[in-house]
């Protein structure tokens, strides 16, 4: 049966900063993730606030807004089978010290706040988040 779903990634500032966009983009084709949309752009603190405004009440979210305000980013809607959960799975565990071999966040992140990749993490958040970059 199919099961085709659409999910919200970004890349952070951290990897479009170290020219690493192709090689995470390769990395969702490899694993039958379609790119659908994709755009850079530079989005403002107030915005970043609103993004992850689920983590309002933690003590890491100022710093957050912060960083995914600090440079430019690429915003992209992937689909697939299981799209939500799969790439998931390939981004790894949030902190990349505690990340699975080969996932996109143990290549290539540098920290727990500089992980390289945001992906929605149910189905529900996957709409409200891919509205929040692509309106039409
Ligand atoms: O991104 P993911 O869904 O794996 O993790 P999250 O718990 O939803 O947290 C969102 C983001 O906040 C993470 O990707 C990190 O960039 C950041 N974060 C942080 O800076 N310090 C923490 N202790 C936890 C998360
Ligand atoms: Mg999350």
């Amino acid at each position: 049966m199919s099961n085709v779903e659409r999910t919200l990634s970004i890349i952070k500032p951290d990897a479009v900063e170290r020219n690493l966009t192709q090689e995470i983009q390769n990395i969702f084709s490899k694993n039958n993730l379609k790119i659908v949309e994709s755009k850079k752009i530079h989005i403002t603190k107030e915005e970043a606030a609103e993004f992850y405004k689920v983590h309002q009440s933690k003590q890491f979210y100022s710093d957050l807004c912060s960083y995914l305000s600090s440079g430019p980013i690429v915003v992209m809607i992937l689909e697939g089978e299981n799209s939500v959960a799969l790439n998931r799975k390939i981004m790894g565990a949030t902190d990349p010290k505690n990340a699975e071999d080969n996932t996109i966040r143990k290549l290539y992140g540098l920290s727990i706040d500089k992980n390289s990749v945001h992906g929605s993490d149910s189905i529900e958040n996957a709409k409200t988040e891919i509205n929040f970059f692509f309106k039409d």
